[in-house]
């Protein structure tokens, strides 16, 4: 049994990695400060399991002495804590900084002092900006379009010099808009695929911000989180930067006809402006991840948008 602590451990992505460890029988701590996370996505997760809830620690990840209690006796860190939305950055990016590098940075250093045998961080496509090129490779020249964005990419550059400099092994995980239950409708920050899902269900327009050209690799948590825990435990792999996602590519008015048609509803949705920092394109070259993970997607789109749309509406 190893032992993990996963910051934003009661966030979406985070509580769905706590839910595959408990499966695994391995030991979970989770901090987290609950400022989008809740405690019931950490129930919710020891219940899929068939366990208990795991050790609890309710905090901010950039107070040094929290991320150093947090780290105290852990093997593997998975560091997801951090305000994962681009216009949320581009409205207020001292307070998403302050989450997402100095959060970042205190993790590492506690994370360095408490001897960890690996911290993985939650990395983000963001990083490649509008790339001439698709699908983005991990060798491309990164050109980020928002403060979270910028975050990201520090954050990941954080993680090669504490490799380099100190020998903590760290890799970073490039996660592309991951979906799926627990993933929470209730901002307009929120991840499109669970606004559109909760608007079908009430009858309601989506907005659309933009033409609805743009294109996302919309990839089901499930893929992220296998792409995480090899991560954290594949020999010999300390410094890389590696896409997990599924190398698909659905525009926002495809995504809102599918989701429309999975739930029978026919409205049409409200188009406006585009946002401020978005990309155009996204799609994850994922050779990277096969060659050094044995990674491969194992929940398509298709299916993992109809187990997302059944579990937040009960209707399929
Ligand atoms: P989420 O908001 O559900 O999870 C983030 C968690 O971090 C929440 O539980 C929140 O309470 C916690 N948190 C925020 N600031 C904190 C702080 N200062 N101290 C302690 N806890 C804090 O979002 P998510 O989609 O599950 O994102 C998880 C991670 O994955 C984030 O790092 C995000 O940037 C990254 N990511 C997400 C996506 C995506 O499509 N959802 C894509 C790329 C990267
Ligand atoms: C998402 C993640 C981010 C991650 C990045 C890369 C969230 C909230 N954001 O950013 O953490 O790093 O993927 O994987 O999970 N849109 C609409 N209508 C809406 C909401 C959004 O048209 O009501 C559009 C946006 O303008 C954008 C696309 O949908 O073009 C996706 O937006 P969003 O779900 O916020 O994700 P990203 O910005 O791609």
């Amino acid at each position: 049994m190893a032992r993990y602590l996963v910051t934003g451990g009661a966030g979406f992505i985070g509580s769905h990695l706590v839910e595959e460890l408990l499966r695994r029988g391995e030991s979970v701590r989770v901090l987290d400060d609950l400022s989008t996370g809740k405690v019931a996505n950490l129930e919710a997760a020891a219940a899929a399991a068939g366990t208990a809830v795991p050790e609890f620690l309710q905090g901010d990840v950039a107070d040094l002495a929290m991320a150093r209690r947090a780290a105290e006796g852990i093997d593997y860190v998975l560091h997801q804590a951090a305000i994962p939305s681009v216009p949320r950055s581009v409205a207020d990016p001292v307070r998403s900084n302050h989450a997402n590098i100095d959060g970042t940075l205190a993790m590492l250093v506690a994370a360095r002092d408490a001897g960890v045998k690996r911290l993985v961080f939650a990395g983000s496509s963001s990083v490649y900006g509008d790339a001439l090129e698709l699908p983005k490779r991990e060798d491309m020249p990164c050109k980020p379009l928002s403060p979270y964005a910028l975050q990201k990419h520090v954050g990941e550059q954080y993680l090669q010099m504490f490799t380099a400099l100190y020998g903590l092994e760290t890799v970073t995980i490039r996660y592309f808009n991951v979906f799926g239950p627990r993933q929470d409708p209730g901002s307009p920050y929120s991840g499109v695929i669970s606004l559109f899902v909760k608007a079908a269900n009430e009858g309601r327009a989506p907005t659309i911000y933009g033409d609805g050209g743009q294109t996302r690799d919309f990839t089901y948590v499930a893929n992220t989180v296998d792409g995480v825990l090899r991560a954290a435990t594949t020999p010999g792999i300390a410094g890389q930067v590696i896409n997990v996602a599924t190398n698909g590519r659905v525009s926002l008015n495809d995504l809102w006809a599918q989701v429309r048609g999975l739930l029978g509803v026919t409205t049409a949705p409200v188009y406006g402006e585009p946002r401020a920092g978005d990309i155009r394109d996204s799609q994850a070259d994922i050779r990277k991840a096969a060659a050094l993970l044995g990674y491969q997607p194992i929940v398509s789109f298709e299916e993992g948008l109809r187990r997302t749309v059944a579990w937040a509406t009960g209707r399929i």
